[in-house]
């Protein structure tokens, strides 16, 4: 990178619970295309989740280690703040089919008019990705479905664990 320019960093915001195939292509393929990508996870989300903000940020640690350029973090409060106080001038959302479409648009124009400086970059999923979320995910799993090859090895034994009741 040349001395003079800023590092170009992105935030790629989500839930993540619990990270996907889906998810992980998309931090592959950013991580790419910046010079730092920073996964954040929202903290106080309305939903009730499977795993803590701790649990995620170790599942996402586990399978983020071979891009030396990806953090992993977690965020309250309004994203576009966030990402402004990490010095951060993109936000990276996945689009699946067009039904993601909208909630998108909504979001970027809402993030835009709060901080016009920090743009939205789409990234539209891998085909074989494109009907991967982590809610159907969790449901096929608790109902003795087969979900390899849609999560990562160590999300599903942990995935596995969790609906057992093992833990
Ligand atoms: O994985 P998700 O649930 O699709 O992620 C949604 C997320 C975290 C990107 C969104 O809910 C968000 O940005 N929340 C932070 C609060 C905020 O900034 N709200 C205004 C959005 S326009």
């Amino acid at each position: 990178m040349p001395e003079h320019r800023t590092p170009i960093i992105a935030i790629y915001p989500g839930s993540f619970d619990p990270i996907t195939n889906g998810h992980l292509d998309m931090i592959e393929r950013c991580a790419r295309l910046v010079d730092k990508l920073i996964v954040a996870i929202l903290r106080n989300e309305g939903k009730e989740p499977l795993f803590t903000v701790l649990e995620r940020m170790e599942m996402l640690a586990e399978v983020v280690h071979p891009y030396p350029n990806v953090e992993i973090d977690s965020f309250d409060g309004l994203l576009v703040d966030y990402a402004s106080e990490r010095g951060a001038r993109i936000i990276v959302r996945g689009i699946r089919a067009i039904s993601d479409y909208e909630y998108e648009l909504q979001m970027a124009h809402m993030n835009r008019r709060l901080h016009p400086e920090i743009e939205t970059l789409f990234l539209m999923a891998r085909e074989e990705n494109s009907f991967i979320t982590s809610r159907l995910v969790k449901e096929v799993i608790r109902l003795g479905g087969n979900i390899s090859g849609m999560v990562p090895p160590t999300v599903e034994v942990r995935l596995r664990s969790r609906f057992s009741g093992e833990e």
